[in-house]
């Protein structure tokens, strides 16, 4: 069976602080660090690229669970990989070729992550699926943090879990408490989430509550 793994989004922290971020995000029991590279091309905001990860990576021993949200995701396999990133996601949108792209991020020894933005349809995941790591279905338009949940996108997750009960799904957009719930029934085992952790007064009880409703799913099915 998938575990549940938490991945609280940096996009949320304090970017001049984020080795402490970071740190601080594991000790309150995050599993991954979920990181939002944006190139203001494929969306229209530009956050941080491969330098950044590459002096974060001495800090912590975290897993770089980096997303990007960029055109020509092929350019920047090398600089991530030898900057330290443990996942490569990138989106299928972004790409003519995601089965050469995978093949590349493996090779460069990092695991490989395909994200679907909402109006993209599950089934372009399904030939690709058992070559990656980890499928991302965006539940918000991918871009910026704090938006709401689109809980539309669970059909397309349920789907996904039914023909992949082994694979590590990750929900991306507007996670909170309130959609937890619906997230883990559809089969959802990796959870990002900044806003709702970052801005939480116990970000500690956020995460820990997100693990407890997967597992609580996963017991009573
Ligand atoms: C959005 C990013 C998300 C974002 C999530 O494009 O991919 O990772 O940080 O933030 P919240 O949880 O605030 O929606
Ligand atoms: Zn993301």
């Amino acid at each position: 069976m998938v575990t549940a793994k938490i991945a609280p989004s940096l996009l949320s922290g304090d970017f001049a602080r984020l080795a402490e971020e970071c740190e601080r995000m594991l000790g309150l029991g995050a599993d991954y660090l979920h990181m939002d590279v944006m190139d203001g091309h494929f969306v229209p905001n530009l956050t941080l690229g491969a330098p950044i990860i590459k002096s974060l990576r001495p800090h912590t021993k975290g897993f770089l669970d980096c997303h990007l949200m960029v055109s020509n995701p092929e350019q920047w396999v090398d600089d991530f990989a030898s900057a330290g990133a443990d996942l490569f996601c990138f989106h299928y949108e972004a790409t003519e070729d995601p089965a050469a792209l995978i093949e590349k991020i493996h090779a460069k020894g990092m695991k490989a992550g395909m994200a679907i933005k909402p109006k993209t349809p599950v089934d372009v995941v399904y030939k690709y699926a058992p070559t990656l790591d980890q499928v991302l279905v965006m539940t918000v338009e991918p871009g910026f943090g704090g938006q709401s949940f689109m809980s539309d996108c669970m059909d397309k997750v349920r789907e996904l879990r039914s023909k992949f009960p082994e694979l590590d799904i990750e929900v991306d957009g507007g996670l909170a408490p309130e959609n937890i719930e619906v997230a883990a029934k559809a089969g959802a085992n990796v959870i990002v989430a900044g806003s709702s952790i970052f801005k939480a007064s116990s970000p500690e009880s956020v995460i820990s509550l997100f693990r407890k409703t997967i597992q609580d799913v996963q017991a009573a099915a």
